[in-house]
């Protein structure tokens, strides 16, 4: 299964809009292109899984090659700028949405950490996305048009940012009353034991 092909349209003066040619009804909105991409695949899990839960069909995700041989699309898609990318800084701003500034990911958890991994396991992965391989609707959404050599590139960028993992959010420190009652409890469970 591949992922759904989003389409991200801007009119001058109004913030970005994303619609989803094979899933009509499910759109969302950001005032970035960064924001519009992120709210869209909530929108999507969330639509999604109404659908499901209404006993609805699912449609089956189309391959960009099937969806451009379709001329309904091609008339919704004439108006969705590509995004013009060009400096690494703006390349990288919609990966640092969700895995975190430089990639170091955040405290929740979901999106994984891509600070620092080996690069070449970095480009695999956007590879793998890219090629339906591995499948996140949003990460093949910004995988699927790029070369070989534009993922290379942000690999080995995100794969040299050696930044600091986020300390663990509760960290506990016995007092040292706790301590030696902690160490008694065991010295007498080890008695009882033998
Ligand atoms: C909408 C949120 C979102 C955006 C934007 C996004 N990603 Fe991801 N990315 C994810 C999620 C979620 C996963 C894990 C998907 C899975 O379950 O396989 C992921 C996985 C990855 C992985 C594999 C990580 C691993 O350890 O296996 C890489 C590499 C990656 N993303 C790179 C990028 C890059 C580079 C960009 C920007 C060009 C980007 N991502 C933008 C959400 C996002």
């Amino acid at each position: 299964m591949a992922g759904y092909i989003a389409l991200v349209h801007k009119d001058a003066g109004t913030s970005y809009g994303v619609s989803f040619p094979e899933v009509p009804g499910c759109v969302s909105a950001g005032d970035t292109f960064e924001e519009a991409v992120c709210n869209a695949a909530e929108a999507l899990t969330g639509h999604l899984a109404l659908m499901r839960a209404d006993g609805d069909e699912i449609p089956a995700p189309r391959s960009f090659d099937e969806l451009r041989r379709d001329r309904e699309f091609a008339h919704d898609a004439a108006d969705a700028p590509a995004p013009t990318l060009d400096s690494m800084e703006q390349r990288v701003k919609p990966c640092t949405s969700c895995h975190g500034n430089e990639g170091r990911a955040t405290r929740e958890g979901y999106f994984p950490r891509i600070a620092g991994k080996p690069p070449g396991y970095l480009f695999n992965q956007l590879v793998n996305f890219r090629d339906g391989r591995r499948h996140f609707p949003m990460m093949t959404y910004i995988a699927q048009f790029q070369t070989d050599d534009y993922l290379r590139e942000i690999a080995a960028y995100f794969g040299a940012q050696h930044v600091p993992y986020p300390a663990p959010e509760h960290t506990y420190a016995m007092s040292e009353d706790e301590l030696e009652l902690f160490s008694a409890r065991r010295v007498e469970q080890r008695q009882g034991d033998g």
